[in-house]
């Protein structure tokens, strides 16, 4: 594989002890970065660094609730205790899996709270602890949003709405932190088979598959390329934007 720069660096993934979190972290320790896998699940979490580091990765978990400042601050404070520095965030964590589709008018506000917190907030609490530890030196900070809010997709407005927030977040956030030399974009993921995914959907195989340019279902890996490339200097250039990988399903 082509040298990604990214050998040595050090990264946080939050909500990676499995799905598409696991897959953006395996990418980045085969990259030859140093990963700490951030999740609320910390015995998943634990288990995914085992895997890891057992392929030869550099890899360590830690307990995070994103929506928690001081749980933030403290996984942060973890990680530069372990690497020394943090020149990566991927802020991947997110209700998602679970999350009931119903018409906007039935969302309970506990439940818009609760997918807002997480989400939206998260990404901002999670990006607001590592920025002390970016500036001066440089970084990367990948959002992971969702092909949800361009198709609009219904029934499950407080998830569309919060990665909305997250692609706004991304444009502010780069704009403020150009000046740092932190880059900030968004990937936004089509449909992906994941365990949480597949839970949600029937057939999930073939969902939205016949609309898309590539006529197959989505893998995490398929995502990998694209959260590498927005953490590595390929991408220096870069900021502000939201890429979008859903195999051609929608042409904005
Ligand atoms: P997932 O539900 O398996 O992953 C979410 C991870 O976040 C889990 O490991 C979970 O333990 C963790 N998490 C949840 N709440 C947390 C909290 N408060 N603090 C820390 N960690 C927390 O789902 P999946 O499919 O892997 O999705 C990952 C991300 O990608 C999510 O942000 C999701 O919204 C987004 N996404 C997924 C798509 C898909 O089709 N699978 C499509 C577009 C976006």
């Amino acid at each position: 594989m082509t040298d990604l720069g990214l050998a040595g660096k050090s990264a946080v993934v939050t909500g990676a002890a499995g799905g598409l979190g696991f897959a953006f972290a395996d990418g980045l320790t085969r990259a030859g970065a140093r990963v700490a896998i951030a999740d609320i699940n910390a015995g998943a979490a634990r288990k995914a660094a085992e895997t890891l580091a057992a392929q030869g990765g550099a890899a360590i978990a830690a307990s995070v609730d994103v929506s928690d400042e001081a749980s933030v601050e403290a996984m942060v404070s973890q990680v530069v205790a372990a690497y020394g520095s943090i020149d990566i965030l991927v802020n991947n964590a997110g209700i998602y899996a679970g999350l009931k589709r119903k018409p906007f008018f039935e969302i309970t506000t506990e439940e818009w709270d609760r997918v807002m917190s997480v989400n939206l907030k998260g990404a901002f609490l999670c990006a607001k602890a590592v920025y002390p530890r970016m500036k001066g030196r440089g970084g990367k900070i990948v959002n992971i949003a969702s092909a949800t809010v361009f198709s609009g997709s219904p029934l499950w407005m407080h998830y569309v709405a919060s990665k909305g927030g997250v692609i706004a977040m991304t444009r502010v956030m780069a704009r403020e932190l150009g000046v740092d030399g932190i880059n900030v974009n968004a990937l936004a993921p089509g449909f992906t088979l994941t365990e949480a995914s597949k839970a949600m959907i029937e057939d999930a195989e073939n969902y939205g598959v016949a609309r898309g340019a590539i006529h197959r279902a989505a893998h995490p890996n398929d995502m990998v390329g694209a959260c590498l490339w927005l953490a590595s200097p390929f991408s220096d250039f870069v900021t502000g934007q939201t890429v979008i990988v859903d195999g051609g399903r929608q042409f904005i």
